[in-house]
């Protein structure tokens, strides 16, 4: 896959120059010798000018102002490490942001979070959340809302074992997946195929039902076509000039509120079906087998409307995340066959074309989620990296940080640095194997799912669902490129997504 990023580095390189201040990188640029030499937040190189008006200044950064589209920030972000140094400061809203590309500094960061790490939340859903008169979801919490959420939630979703008894079920799903594709020769339609898989995926985790989203005609149900609105409404509202949808209910509000209201209506209704159910096992003195629902129903302290906000977030969070995932894992295969052979004589060993995969199946399959590791690393999965906010000051390269200031985390940015990852636009998952290629890889230089208390509570689902599905399919299917094809163009909608749809060819493995 290209990234466009070999230009942006000609480009910014005729910029930098040797440096005068303590950062560990070897060459740093001029902007940085502008600096006033202090060591307080506005001493850090960053965009000037116009660039530092409140509110506008962030938007002139990106088209139609200048050649860099905020759909792909991530690019920007690059020309700012190369440009400013290892720490940047720039103009968000209001507030002064700090971007970081170092992982020693990111690591500094997430180990000064308190026990309710804080990220911005997201204002469109803010405002939804406030007009819908109910309470912020996961995602969207901060302090003791988040936390009295994400205490019961992480208990259940992220202990060790928690996946372990979802294992055979989404083989099982898997299965049925593999199947609808046996009348054709091609995965089409993606990432919406996918989708048919992770929204099976989750709801088995959340409410233990198979949803029945798996077709044979790649029909997009409403609730991958809402998902899918949601998340571009929710990634694309970051990006307006005049935030018009605070003040009255905009066009562009009301699409988001339909999406949000199929799918807040969707989970609706699988909840009062679950519970249904639980009155009538119980009723009838039967056995329920636990899911997500009936453990955060029974933890005590959660309202019923926390419990409904925390189902919807991970039912939503778990449908597009996963999918996009897959199809950017299928492609690195596709386009690096002798990984995927390599891949595929692992696979071949462990996985039967049909019939249960146990969580310890994969656990003897490194190659498998080493393979993942390097397709989060080539293109990370949401735009940069994380966030956050802390109660606290700090110090970064020598610069007084005050409590407070917003800090994105550039892991992506970091997973293409040379610096890091020799030979970063290349596809090699054996950088993650033990005695192998691996070259000691500093941990905060590659987190996909984040870290610490606030990391994201759907990692070991997402990544058990992952490696069921590729395993699957390509137990049964050599996945090849349609001629021609090189690239999957993306851009970010909170999630790395494909620009159009993409396919790839299916051959039948015979072995
Ligand atoms: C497969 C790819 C996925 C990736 C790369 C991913 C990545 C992330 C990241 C980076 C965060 C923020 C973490 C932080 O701030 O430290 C997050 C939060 C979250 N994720 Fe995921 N995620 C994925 C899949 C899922 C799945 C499958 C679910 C649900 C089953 C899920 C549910 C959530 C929720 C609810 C949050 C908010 C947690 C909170 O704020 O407490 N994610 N995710």
């Amino acid at each position: 896959m290209r990234y466009a990023r070999v230009r942006l580095l000609a480009d910014v390189k005729a910029l930098t120059a040797p440096c005068r201040c303590s950062v560990t990188t070897t060459t740093q640029p001029v902007e940085a010798i502008q600096s006033t030499g202090g060591n307080n937040l506005m001493d850090i190189p960053g965009p000037g000018g116009i660039y530092n008006l409140p509110y506008f200044g962030f938007r002139l950064h990106f088209k139609p102002f200048s050649k860099y589209d905020m759909r792909l920030i991530s690019e920007k972000y690059e020309a700012w490490k190369n440009k400013y140094g290892p720490i940047v400061r720039v103009r968000l809203g209001k507030p002064w942001g700090l971007y970081l590309f170092d992982p020693d500094d990111i690591e500094k960061v997430f180990r000064s979070d308190n026990k309710h790490p804080e990220r911005l939340t997201l204002p469109l859903l803010s405002v939804y959340e406030k007009r819908q008169k109910i309470p912020p979801s996961l995602a969207n919490a901060n302090g003791e809302d988040w936390y009295a959420m994400r205490g019961p939630t992480q208990k259940i979703m992220l202990r060790p074992k928690a996946v372990t008894k979802y294992a055979p079920k989404i083989s099982a799903i898997a299965d049925d997946f593999v199947d609808s594709l046996k009348n054709s020769d091609r995965l089409e339609n993606l990432p919406f195929k996918l989708m048919e898989y992770s929204a099976e995926g989750v709801g088995m985790l959340c409410f233990n039902t198979r949803l029945g989203c798996i077709t044979s005609d790649n029909t997009v149900t409403p609730l991958m076509d809402y998902t899918k609105e949601y998340l571009d409404h929710l990634g694309n509202h970051l990006y307006s000039m005049i935030p018009t949808y605070m003040l009255y209910k905009s066009k562009f509000y009301k699409e988001f509120e339909t999406a949000a209201n199929f799918l807040y209506s969707e989970a609706d209704k699988h909840i009062n079906k679950a519970l249904a159910d639980l009155k009538q096992a119980s009723e009838n003195g039967l056995e329920h087998e636990s899911n997500l629902l009936l453990d955060l129903l029974s933890t005590p302290g959660l309202t019923p409307a926390q419990v409904q906000r925390t189902i919807t977030d991970v039912f939503i969070g778990g449908i597009d995340s996963t999918a996009n995932t897959l199809t950017f894992l299928l492609f690195n295969l596709a386009n690096n066959p002798d990984k995927q052979e390599r891949l595929f004589q692992d696979i071949k060993e462990h996985v039967p074309k049909k019939g249960e995969i146990q969580e310890d199946t994969i656990n003897k399959m490194p190659y498998l989620k080493a393979c993942l590791k390097e397709s989060f690393r080539t293109l990370f999965p949401i735009a940069g990296g994380t966030l956050r906010i802390l109660d606290k000051d700090i110090t970064l390269k020598g610069y007084n940080i005050p409590k407070g200031t917003p800090m994105q985390l550039c892991s992506g940015t970091i997973c293409r640095d040379e610096q890091y990852f020799p030979q970063n636009d290349k596809f090699i998952p054996e950088r993650w194997m033990r005695g192998e290629a691996r070259t000691d890889v500093n941990p905060f230089a590659h987190l996909p799912f984040g870290f610490g208390p606030r990391k994201c509570i759907g990692q070991r689902f997402a990544e058990q669902e992952v490696y069921i599905c590729a395993a699957k399919l390509l137990r049964n299917y050599r996945v090849v490129l349609p001629p021609g094809v090189t690239d999957i163009p993306y851009y970010y909608c909170i999630f790395a997504t494909p620009k159009e749809p993409a396919s790839f060819l299916l051959e039948k493995r015979q072995d």
